[in-house]
């Protein structure tokens, strides 16, 4: 982060009026698009967008585009509230003229052609795209492009030329953990159409459920999932749903660990004897699939065979992570087997599980693909890696001649800000240094959302707006990278998602309100917002350490910690203030009214919410907090009237703020005080004396 505004916006400048053009051949700024494209060329003018707007589709058609045609038009019409004409026009009439050239494959693949040309002038718009796939991504485009004008909707003339940088983009969504109702996901695959998304990764099992309906071992979905499970139809639907967006959907059974939903119909397949109970408790645990019995192999055959049937997607995903391999240690027999078939160790078990997993999984007309622990160099070339644990797997992985995918840096329940995940990249670290070869089997990367602390209700906030950041790293050239004009971006995209159905915003005060009960006065519940604005989750995995009472898969969602955001825009709103106030030597009187303003409603706030916190045990869960925060905006004052002294504030005070700092910038209640490093700064330069020099 640059601290220095001055310079920031040198930087900014910079950008735009450098590093942009070269990507865009153009002196204009680039428009609000998101991912950003490949090339954008800006012209003169704008295209009008009112009720006359019609599309023409020539060259190749099929069902598929004519209803991604209609979902456009239903778009452009939730953008603007115009009556669209959902009737397909004749070219020549027509604002929008699409050519596609042929159809993409059946059954989606890999690396598939998804460039387009997308075309506007002030007289009209031209898509055209090799195939269906890249017409899809041009018609979101246009839709990001239209905005309101002084005289109308309209769309600035632009000559866009656009393909992504990796084949891979997914979001994995974990349904088994916690189940994912078929509804939010339908909304989700929409929000990755919106941003050039094209993998959904459909973690299905794990130990805490079991969630395709399995008509060879019905014991699996019907002992293994408390009746939340998807049919095989509702999963040919939602697979055809994707497909229409150009979503490929790959799904992921977990295997030899992770899958004690596997045992409670069938315990047999088990390391250790039964009964087995679904779990209801997170981490990683002890049962695992027996690797050296036959009858788990014919299983496998059996079942895999049957989920390659329902699934059209070429690649299969077995899990594979975190075996911590007690059950192998504790069975004699499996110890015997290890001895006898010179299998030195656990990993060489595992290893010796993926060798008789892999011709299974490909008789059945498959490519495996399992996280990092999965790789062992007597595997065949065919199988991929998904790098959890870092990029230097990822690396590794393919200077050996695997394929693989990114993720560790992409795992969306850890709660990291949209700039740290930005700055994650498929290609950098030790993946930097691999030769042209090497780097093409790095195919991309996925995000994840791990449901331990997902609900149907809040699951859309922990994926978006964050996600977009991910989507435009796996799109867009690798040297977009300005934060500030991503974060803008960010901003846009997210009121966007609105229209789409995502409830990644409007989430917030629906939780909130549950939380402050019918009898909040209109005061209380507006302190309850200052508040929980304020508050992010503890990140990582420090929510599990943290817990007073042990989180399981039948905890209620309904806490602050599960309504407030996981990154915070007031938050960094108001750490940018502090920035822009510092780094123009705190003389900036309009900043300082504004961070003046803010802390004092800071300071007040706790008096107007504690009246609440008797009437309601899930605000009194945050009363703690609710001081801290009234602590720092008084903090915060005092630093302020210091610094306007312009004279360097007392060692002794100076010493005291920080200790109390230290406790406010602790996790409570699994809760973080966002503007808590932004208040130091204020102290630092009130330390500093009166420009504030030395402040960082
Ligand atoms: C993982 O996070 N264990 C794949």
């Amino acid at each position: 982060m640059i601290q220095n505004f001055a310079l920031r916006g040198f930087l900014l400048l910079f950008l735009f009026a450098v590093l942009i053009p070269k990507w865009t051949g153009a002196q204009q700024p680039a428009p609000n698009l998101i991912p950003v494209p490949a090339s954008v060329k800006s012209g003169t003018g704008s295209l009008r967008v009112d009720s006359s707007f019609s599309v023409a589709l020539t060259g190749y058609t099929e069902p598929r585009l004519e209803r991604g045609v209609e979902r456009f038009l239903q778009q452009l019409w939730r953008q603007t509230a115009l009556p669209v004409n959902l009737k397909p026009a004749k070219s020549a009439q027509a604002t929008l003229v699409i050519h596609t050239d042929h159809a993409n494959k059946e059954i989606q693949e890999v690396g598939e052609d998804e460039s387009y040309v997308l075309e506007l002038t002030t007289t009209g718009a031209k898509l055209t795209a090799p195939t269906l796939l890249g017409t899809l991504h041009g018609l979101q485009t246009f839709l990001q492009l239209v905005d309101v004008s002084p005289d109308g909707f309209a769309a600035p003339a632009v000559t866009i030329q656009d393909r992504p940088r990796f084949p891979w983009r997914g979001l994995m969504i974990d349904s088994a953990r916690h189940f994912t109702p078929l509804e939010v996901i339908r909304r989700n695959l929409d929000g990755m159409e919106a941003v050039k998304m094209n993998v959904f990764h459909w973690h299905l099992t794990d130990n805490q459920g079991f969630r395709v309906e399995s008509k060879k071992f019905p014991k699996l979905h019907e002992l293994g999932s408390d009746g939340l499970y998807y049919t095989q139809e509702e999963i040919r639907d939602l697979i055809a749903y994707a497909r229409d967006r150009g979503i490929r959907v790959m799904p992921e059974f977990e295997m030899p660990g992770h899958s004690t939903a596997f045992f409670v119909g069938y315990p047999e397949l088990a390391s250790a004897p039964g009964p087995y109970q679904i779990d209801r408790r997170w981490g990683v645990l002890d049962p695992a699939m027996d690797p050296t019995n036959e009858r788990t192999y014919k299983f496998l055959d059996e079942f895999i065979g049957e989920m390659a049937g329902l699934f059209p997607d070429k690649f299969f995903h077995v899990g594979g992570d975190e075996v911590n391999g007690k059950q192998w240690d504790a069975n004699k027999r499996i110890q015997e087997y290890m001895r006898a078939h010179g299998l030195k160790d656990n990993q060489a078990l595992q290893a010796y599980f993926s060798k008789r997993l892999q011709p299974i999984v490909q008789k059945h007309g498959k490519s495996m693909i399992g996280w990092d622990e999965i790789l062992d160099p007597s595997l065949p070339k065919d199988i991929a890696i998904q790098s959890w644990r870092g990029p230097e797997s990822l690396a590794a992985a393919a200077k050996q001649g695997y394929r693989g995918l990114l993720s560790n840096g992409y795992y969306l329940d850890l709660g990291w800000s949209a700039a740290r995940h930005y700055a994650a990249d498929p290609l950098s670290g030790d993946a930097a240094n691999l030769s042209p070869e090497e780097k093409q089997r790095i195919l991309g990367g996925e995000s994840t959302m791990w449901s331990e602390y997902v609900s149907a209700e809040n699951i859309d906030s922990r994926i978006w707006p964050r996600n977009v950041a991910i989507a435009e790293r796996l799109w867009s050239p690798a040297e977009v990278r300005d934060l500030a004009f991503m974060y803008a971006r960010l901003d846009f995209i997210s009121a966007r998602l609105d229209w789409l159905g995502l409830t990644h915003r409007t989430y917030y005060r629906r939780m909130l309100r549950r939380i402050a009960g019918s009898t909040a006065t209109a005061e209380e519940f507006a302190a309850l917002v200052t508040l929980a604005d304020q508050m992010e989750p503890v990140k990582d995995y420090t929510r599990e350490e943290t817990a007073t009472v042990e989180a399981t898969s039948l905890s209620p969602m309904n806490r602050v910690v599960d309504a407030v955001p996981l990154e915070s825009d007031p938050g960094r709103h108001f750490g940018e203030l502090v920035d822009k106030f510092i780094s123009a030597s705190c003389q900036d009187g309009n900043a300082e009214a504004r961070l003046r303003a803010q802390l004092a409603t800071w300071r007040d706030n706790d008096a107007k919410l504690q009246p609440l916190a008797q009437r309601s045990f899930l605000v009194k869960d945050v009363a703690v907090r609710s001081r801290d925060l009234s602590a720092l905006g008084v903090m915060g004052l005092a630093a302020l009237d210091a610094i306007a002294k312009r004279q360097p504030a007392p060692d002794a005070w100076k010493t005291q703020q920080l200790a109390t700092l230290e406790q406010l910038k602790k996790g409570k209640l699994q809760l973080l005080l966002i503007p808590a490093s932004a208040v130091q700064k204020l102290v630092d330069a009130a330390a500093a004396g009166g420009t504030c020099a030395g402040a960082k």
